[in-house]
């Protein structure tokens, strides 16, 4: 038997997962932290943690699977996109990461589209400047720690700091790297002319690798450390998007991967560098070799319901919340919930963004609030759909949902009726780490490519088709739901004034 270990450097934990050979998981074990609020719209996390997850993670593996290292054949990456890691010529971190949902960035991000062209950073990098990516955060060290900026030699991003540890090589994944806004699109590597204008040393960043690609090989220190045998090559990986979509076999144009996570994701992968003109949809690489994806990202999509609950019902469960939301009828009988709870990233970006109940009347129950909260977040992924669409991506085959919010029957009932596309579920549930194992299952040859890794890892469990009546009536609710964001937009910005 082979084995293949997948590490998920995320944003809460760093979660090891072993697979074998037919993609069947072994053992999952997943080490816990948070992350530092030191001023409003920041957030940050020590480098160390990961690493430190990591080792406590593959060695709890190790130890309860008695699996020996020698039949590892391969460990995949993948994490927490976006991230800025700072390193100095010793390897040493120069500062707490600044993580992807940091918000510090606006004047900077104003300063990439005033250097580059708006337009002009849209075509190479595919991608509008958004507060989250990484070249706003390089700009904003630039900025602000002058001192600390001068002595930066290396840029990682948070799962790469991992690479570095285990193999002592600098590298990334194309996934990973055009979320920095730093990559050409088209060519799959850094852009010159975008490093010329933002003034980055092309020197700092890591080669980039295709997803299956062997980047480096654990070293002496780390095998020590971890357990691992020296010498397990480790592969490049995925961001946590593309990875995912690996793990639910989202790999061929046509088949959409929808994440029912705290945020809510809808993953498109497409043949071709494709390009939404007004950047309101992200495009990036694939894990896949040669191919790239839109994405939409829906920032408060189980994390509304989350909020809901904990804040109007505590002490109930989400089965006895959700039980009485089915008897009530498709539109919530004039209720309307905008999810935009921690502002929002598609098809709005904008921080400022609030969320909303619109409609209330002393007829409406908690029931109805909370089938309110599950059509709205539907209304809001729809929103990430019609863009896909309308970018000219023609067919949508198939809809894969997963996420913890794809539990509920009734969640993912309303999501094909409002989206209208009939829902699968699939056997993997164990999200990026899981599609990190695969890919590097293929780099060490245990699949002859990515297709074939899923189609023999990833079955589709149960369906959900949409109800056309309900579909119908959902069509008009969704378009007085596309009606309220601008219609609110001016009071958003002046409450968050205070
Ligand atoms: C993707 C994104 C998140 C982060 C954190 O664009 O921002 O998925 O990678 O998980």
């Amino acid at each position: 038997m082979t084995y293949m270990l997948g590490i998920d450097v995320s944003t809460t934990a760093t979660k090891a997962l072993l697979i074998d050979d037919h993609g069947a998981v072994v053992d999952v074990a997943a080490v816990e932290y948070s992350f530092q609020t030191p001023h409003p719209l920041w957030s940050e996390q020590d480098p160390d943690l990961w690493w430190q997850g990591a080792i406590q993670g593959i060695r709890q593996l190790l130890t309860r699977t008695g699996v020996d290292p020698a039949r590892i054949a391969g460990v995949g990456l993948t994490g927490q996109m976006h991230g800025l890691v700072l390193l100095d010529g010793q390897g040493t971190v120069l500062r707490p990461a600044i993580l992807w949902n940091d918000q510090r960035t606006a004047a900077e991000c104003q300063a990439i589209h005033e250097r580059v062209g708006r337009e002009r950073l849209i075509r190479i990098t595919g991608n509008e400047a958004l507060t989250g990516f990484t070249a706003p955060k390089i700009l904003w060290v630039a900025n602000h720690e002058p001192d600390l900026y001068a002595r930066a030699e290396h840029i990682l991003l948070p799962k790469d700091y991992v690479r570095y540890r285990l193999t002592g090589a600098f590298g990334t994944d194309k996934a990973g790297a055009a979320g920095t806004l730093l990559m050409d699109l088209k060519t799959r590597d850094w852009s010159p002319e975008i490093l010329e204008a933002l003034d980055i040393p092309p020197a700092w960043l890591p080669p980039t690798h295709e997803g299956p690609e062997i980047t480096g090989r654990v070293s002496g220190e780390a095998a020590a450390l971890t357990g691992l045998q020296v010498g397990t090559p480790v592969m490049a990986g995925g961001g946590d998007q593309a990875a995912q979509a690996v793990g639910v076999g989202a790999v061929q144009e046509g088949v959409i991967a929808l994440t029912l996570g705290t945020s809510g994701v809808v993953f498109a992968p497409v043949a071709q560098p494709f390009i939404e003109p007004e950047g309101r949809l992200h495009a990036f690489c694939h894990a896949v070799p040669g191919r790239w994806h839109l994405m939409g990202v829906m920032l408060s999509a189980a994390g509304s319901l989350r909020w809901y609950r904990d804040t109007l019902a505590p002490d109930v469960s989400y089965t006895d919340l959700l039980a009485p939301a089915e008897a009530i009828p498709s539109g919530s009988e004039g209720l309307i919930f905008l999810p935009y709870l921690t502002g929002e990233r598609t098809p709005y970006p904008d921080p400022l963004a609030r969320g909303a109940f619109v409609g209330l009347t002393v007829r409406h129950t908690q029931a109805h609030m909370t089938r309110a909260v599950l059509e709205g977040v539907a209304f809001g992924l729809r929103d990430s759909f019609e863009l896909i669409k309308r970018a000219g991506l023609g067919r949508i085959d198939q809809v894969r949902v997963s996420g913890g919010g794809a539990r509920s029957d009734l969640w993912r009932q309303i999501l094909a009726d409002v989206l209208g596309s009939e829902l699968v579920t699939v056997n993997t549930t164990e999200g990026a780490a899981y599609g990190a194992a695969l890919l590097a299952g293929v780099g060490a040859g245990v699949w002859p490519d990515v297709d074939a890794a899923c189609e023999a890892a990833v079955r589709i469990t149960g369906h959900t088709a949409p109800d056309p009546a309900a579909s119908d009536r959902y069509d008009r609710v969704y378009a007085e739901y596309q009606r309220l964001y601008p219609a609110l937009k001016g009071s958003f910005e002046r409450l968050a004034e205070g």
